[in-house]
């Protein structure tokens, strides 16, 4: 039988290191923690790696921890990397990283059934994660950086658009360096089979986003969706400025994370002004 010898010095293993990279490394850094990471050009040293649907894993170091980072859209192919990965590496605690898209439920928390219907392909892999013993982490809005939700808010300037977000008006979020937190988190403390959810335990208004960073044209469109649309002033209601609706608050979360903050014995840090 062949023998397999892994060196345990390497901590995690990042299987592609895009935006949420960034504050992993800036993390590992700062806590002395032993990493390695791909990408699929190998930009900046980190190891040149891309997922195919006959996985070859002979490029990659052997990790406590493996961290998917993108959607894999093929539960063969994770099936196949899972497995190749343990015979020609060794054993390891899988986390791959998702979406709150399937929890489509009001309110949602992380043992709310799944909506398929809102699934885009990811579902099968992540199902095969856990049947591995490992985890998924389903990720609420990315900010941080480069990712800036001011900068979100002019990407909705027609009436269906917006009426989208009088409607809902709760945007979760979940800052970059608090998703590099959960991660090591989760690694430190790794639990099998596994989902979570991942948000800064609050919500943010989308009305106030359009009333603090939106455009006089955005804000004259929603008061006529309030005026003309029944839906649309049932939801914001009748009286008072969007101001006066905006300052009496109520929008609640609909994501309900606090059993991953409490169970893991961590809080989120950086939450988003909108000023
Ligand atoms: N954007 C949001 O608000 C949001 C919200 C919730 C959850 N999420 C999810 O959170 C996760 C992390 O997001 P992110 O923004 O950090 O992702 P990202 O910046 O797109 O990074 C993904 C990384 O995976 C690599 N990659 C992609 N396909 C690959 C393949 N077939 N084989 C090997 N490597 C591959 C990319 O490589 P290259 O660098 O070479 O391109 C990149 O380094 C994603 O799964 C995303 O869907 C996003």
């Amino acid at each position: 039988m062949q023998q397999i010898s892994f060196s345990d010095s390497l901590k995690i293993l990042i299987l592609g290191l895009g935006w949420t990279g960034q504050f992993l490394q800036d993390l590992f850094v700062e806590q002395n923690i032993a990493y390695a990471a791909t990408t699929r050009d190998g930009r900046n040293g980190t190891i040149p790696w891309s997922l195919t649907a006959s996985p070859d894993v002979s490029p990659l170091p052997w990790a406590n921890t493996v961290l998917i980072t993108f959607p894999v859209l093929s539960a063969d192919t994770m099936h196949q990397l899972i497995e190749k990965y343990t015979a020609e590496k060794g054993p390891t605690n899988w986390i791959i990283l998702s979406s709150t898209r399937v929890y489509s439920a009001d309110p949602s928390n992380r043992h709310t059934p799944l909506d398929p219907s809102k699934d885009n392909g990811r579902l099968p892999a992540e199902y095969e994660v856990i049947k591995n013993n490992g985890t998924v982490l389903h990720l609420s809005g990315l900010w941080g950086a480069q990712r800036q939700p001011k900068n979100w808010v002019g990407r909705f300037n027609k009436p269906e658009a917006l009426k989208g977000k009088i409607l809902t008006r709760q945007l979760h979020l979940v800052h970059g360096k608090d998703v590099a937190r959960a991660i090591l988190a989760v690694h430190q403390n790794f639990k099998s089979g596994e989902r979570w959810i991942i948000t800064d335990r609050t919500a943010y208004d989308w009305l106030k986003l359009f009333l603090v960073w939106g455009s006089q044209e955005q804000l004259d469109i929603i008061n006529e969706l309030r005026k003309n649309d029944p839906e649309c002033g049932k939801a914001i209601g009748s009286h008072g400025t969007l101001k006066d609706i905006v300052e009496k608050g109520g929008v609640k979360p609909r994501l309900d994370s606090d059993e991953f903050w409490d169970t893991f014995g961590l809080e989120p840090k950086v939450f988003l002004d909108v000023v």
